[in-house]
């Protein structure tokens, strides 16, 4: 398996970035659900701070996405029954994901200030809230948060939906290729 894209598909590195940003990602979003059911509320419960981990790691693996793919070309599109407007739909799709990635964490963070809280970066050091809003501030950041973390989490269900759809209705290479073992 090669380390690079080809003209026709995903390499491993872009390949392992992509899957562990969606287990990432739909990690986040259930312990976000969930995370006050996981030994208590409060601004240091268990779930709370796992879930702020695994929404940091989120930009993490973003970052390192963002830099691998400077040097990395993404491939030519698949040729398929849709045409280009569906080529077109796709380079879309994929972008508004892209900024979904930074807004969705992003605005967690202004959450956490906005209720004053300090940040804990990976359980290695914290950084204090720059911020004393009040009340009233912090519901609309954390409302603004949970709209983010929506939109990302629907559009990559239609996004994966898209590439099943590839697969096994229309039968071409799409999914094949950002999968081990194609190239
Ligand atoms: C892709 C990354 C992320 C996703 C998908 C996500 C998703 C969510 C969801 C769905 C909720 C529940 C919203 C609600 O019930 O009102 C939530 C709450 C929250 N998120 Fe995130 N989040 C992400 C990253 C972050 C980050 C990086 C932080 C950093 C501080 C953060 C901080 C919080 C906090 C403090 C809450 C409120 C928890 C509570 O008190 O119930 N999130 N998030
Ligand atoms: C949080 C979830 C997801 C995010 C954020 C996401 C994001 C992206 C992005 C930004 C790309 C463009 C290529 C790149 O930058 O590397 C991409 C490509 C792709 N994704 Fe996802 N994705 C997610 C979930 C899924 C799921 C669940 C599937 C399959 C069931 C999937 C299948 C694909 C395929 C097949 C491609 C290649 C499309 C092409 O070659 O045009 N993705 N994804």
């Amino acid at each position: 398996m090669h380390m690079r894209n080809s003209s026709r598909g995903y390499g491993a590195v872009a390949q392992i970035l992509h899957w562990l940003t969606v287990v990432l990602v739909a990690s986040a979003w259930i312990l976000g659900q969930i995370g006050e059911d996981l030994g208590g509320d409060g601004p240091r419960a268990p779930g709370i701070l796992a879930h702020i981990f695994v929404g940091l790691a989120v930009l993490a693996v973003l970052a390192i996405r963002l830099l691998w793919r400077l040097q990395d070309p993404k491939p030519k599109p698949e040729p398929t029954a849709l045409g280009p407007w569906a080529d077109r739909l796709a380079s879309l799709t994929h972008y508004l994901l892209l900024v979904l990635l930074v807004l969705a964490p992003l605005s967690g963070v202004a959450f956490r200030f906005a209720s004053g809280e300090v940040l804990p970066i990976f359980g290695l050091f914290e950084i204090a809230s720059p911020m004393s809003g009040g009340r009233a501030t912090a519901r609309s950041v954390k409302e603004a948060h949970e709209a983010m973390a929506n939109a990302l989490f629907f559009l990559a269900l239609a996004h994966g939906a898209a590439a099943l759809v590839h697969h096994w209705l229309l039968g071409d290479r799409t999914l094949k290729r950002m999968l081990p073992g194609d190239r």
